[in-house]
């Protein structure tokens, strides 16, 4: 008797419990950048079923798009979530490359040329190797400003992308099939400096709205079709426009950069490092801009908050415990500093409980309040 056939309805769109994760976590690490995320989970989902290409990296990606925007990030976070090192990728910077012979630190030198036994090839097997785990055998390779590059190097990348091997200078191959090869590029992003030309300083600029995407991207598709060639291109697996930054985003990615800021703190020593909103607003307008995009952030936050929080540490007048509260000077000069000691307020308190005394601190008044007492970073006196 014929079995009746019944066919099930199946869900393409739905992900590996591991995509999800990689998802969620790169959503958790680059703001604003969802269709590229969604690209880069794509292919991991593609490699993780066994359905890549053997003989090719596993994939190829341009990202494009503005400075500053996440490009460089987005890698980093992958290398993050996939070995717990944001460094564990390899990083090729195009515009080091500018003369042929500087090839021959990526690749090595043919036998019988002065040196070859004393530069090492960047892109030994070993190397390329050297972050792979058993969980996650990839490799991450990053070209960075791939415009820059020389003749040299565009061989060298024709090449690596049609068949992922590597010759070096020694006639060794390298394997590179095993590598997701990301290459950045600033090329057209000056179709977003347009889109910017209004009075420039973000205080004049604020509240700004990041662009219609859709005008843009295709004009930065055009421009690459002008600079790179074509059997470049076709060779790339995906080409990704990153979305110029908005006040919305820049606002996430304060948040983020100043979690990382509070947990390296932490490292050191219990404080709980909050922030008024009049010092978020300073930070944001002096640390972002719709032209140079999130990356003076993290300079900013290093040289206004790190620092000055280390020389509070430093010179005692941080401690275990303290509650560190950061507001912006009423003069708009820079960021002030006051402290909350934990045990002093739960005495005054009547021995309440030290994190009943460490609730969120938002304004001076609060502070004051609280017993709370300015400090002075050295070098702001
Ligand atoms: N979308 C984003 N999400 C989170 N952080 C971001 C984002 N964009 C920029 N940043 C912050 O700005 C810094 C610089 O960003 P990144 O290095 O990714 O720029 P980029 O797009 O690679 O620029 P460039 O083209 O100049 O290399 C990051 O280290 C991060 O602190
Ligand atoms: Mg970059």
């Amino acid at each position: 008797m014929a079995r009746s056939a019944r066919w099930r309805e199946l869900d393409p769109q739905r992900l590996s419990p591991e995509a999800r994760r990689l998802k969620e976590g790169l959503l958790a690490r680059v703001v604003g950048q969802e269709p590229a995320i969604e690209s880069l989970t794509t292919i991991h989902q593609i490699w993780r079923s066994g359905l890549s290409d053997p003989n090719r990296p596993i994939a190829s990606f341009l990202l494009l798009g503005p400075t500053g925007t996440g490009k460089t990030r987005l890698v980093e976070s992958l290398a993050e979530l996939l070995f717990s090192d944001r460094r564990a990728l390899l990083k090729i910077d195009c515009a080091e490359f500018s003369h042929s012979h500087e090839i021959a630190r990526l690749i090595g030198s043919p036998p019988g040329y002065l040196g070859h036994r004393d530069t090492p090839p960047y892109l030994s097997q070993e190397n390329v190797d050297r972050h792979q785990t058993r969980e996650h055998p990839v490799t991450l390779l990053l070209f960075d400003e791939i415009e820059k590059a020389n003749d040299a190097l565009w061989m060298l990348l024709l090449g690596i992308l049609d068949k992922g091997v590597l010759t070096l200078g020694t006639n060794e191959q390298v394997d590179l099939t095993r590598c997701l090869i990301f290459m950045t590029s600033n090329v057209g992003a000056d179709h977003f400096d347009r889109l910017h030309d209004k009075p420039m300083g973000f205080r004049s600029t604020l509240p700004y709205v990041a662009p219609d995407m859709s005008q843009v991207s295709e004009s930065v598709l055009e421009a690459t079709r002008r600079i790179f060639s074509p059997e470049f291109l076709n060779r790339i697996d995906r080409r990704i426009v990153f979305n110029s930054l908005g006040e919305e985003q820049f606002k996430r990615i304060l948040d983020l950069e100043l979690g990382y800021v509070r947990s390296r703190v932490r490292k050191r020593l219990d404080v709980d490092l909050r922030c008024t909103p009049a010092a978020r607003r300073y930070l944001l307008e002096k640390g972002t801009n719709p032209r140079y995009g999130a990356r003076p952030l993290r300079g900013l936050l290093e040289s206004e908050v790190l620092f000055a929080v280390a020389n509070l540490i430093g010179s005692g007048q941080v401690g275990e415990g303290d509650a560190v509260q950061i507001d912006a000077r009423r003069d708009g000069s820079g960021l002030s500093f006051r402290s909350h000691r934990a045990s002093a307020a739960a005495a005054a308190s009547g021995g309440g409980s030290a994190t009943a005394t460490l609730a969120p601190v938002e304004s001076q008044e609060t502070l004051r309040e609280m017993g709370g007492r300015e400090l002075v970073p050295a070098g702001r006196a």
